[in-house]
């Protein structure tokens, strides 16, 4: 367990856990907020975009509620690259976090926030990280609200940031500053 936090807790993800992405991103209400609806998946590319060998410096999570699994998150190190396109600083320890409660019926009941708050603690405290991004679509209105209530800021706009369902996607680079 990496960590926990009243009825929600969070693990690494095993290769167990594939048939759970694979049932999560074939349901279009997820899709449609993450990775596409024009996007399909199948356990063998599950398990080749989610081995070891493709995550390489990211943390792929499972996150329970009650112990039921509900949702996928994950977080990493943002590479010099992404650091330069957003203008931060090489020098600064940024991380980048992505998630999705795949479990529709958990939606709206204030989990992604009780997420989202213990995950950026867990960075905080755990990982001594002090500055954290998201990058929802401009659109995804519930997704920038969960962060807000998090703690995150709309910092920068991002103008034809992603391709998403074959069009070109604003979005919000949101970032949560600790008070160091
Ligand atoms: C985004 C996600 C993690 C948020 O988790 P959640 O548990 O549904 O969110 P919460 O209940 O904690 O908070 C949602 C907030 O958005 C608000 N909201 C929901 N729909 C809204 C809408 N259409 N317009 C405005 N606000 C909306 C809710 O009222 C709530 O705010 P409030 O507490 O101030 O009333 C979850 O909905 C999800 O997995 N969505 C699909 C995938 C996704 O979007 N991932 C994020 C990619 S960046």
């Amino acid at each position: 367990m990496l960590f926990e936090k009243d009825l929600l807790s969070v693990r690494l993800l095993t290769m167990q856990d594939y048939p759970l992405l694979v049932k999560w991103l074939s349901q279009p209400q997820v899709l449609e907020f993450y990775e596409g609806r024009d996007q399909s998946y199948n356990m063998s590319k599950i398990s080749r975009l989610y081995g070891s060998k493709n995550l390489r410096g990211i943390t792929a999570c499972i996150v329970e509620y009650r112990g039921e699994n509900i949702g996928y998150v994950q977080f990493y190190a943002l590479p010099d690259q992404q650091k330069n396109e957003y203008g931060l600083r090489k020098e600064e320890l940024i991380y980048g976090i992505d998630l999705f409660i795949g479990e529709t019926s958990f939606w709206n009941r204030g989990i992604g926030t009780l997420l989202v708050t213990s995950l950026v603690q867990y960075l905080e405290w755990d990982c001594k990280v002090h500055r954290i991004v998201a990058d929802p679509f401009e659109w995804n209105v519930r997704a920038i609200r969960c962060y807000e209530k998090a703690g995150f800021r709309k910092w920068k706009y991002l103008q034809h940031h992603e391709i998403h369902e074959g069009t070109w996607q604003n979005s919000w680079l949101m970032m949560y500053s600790s008070a160091k």
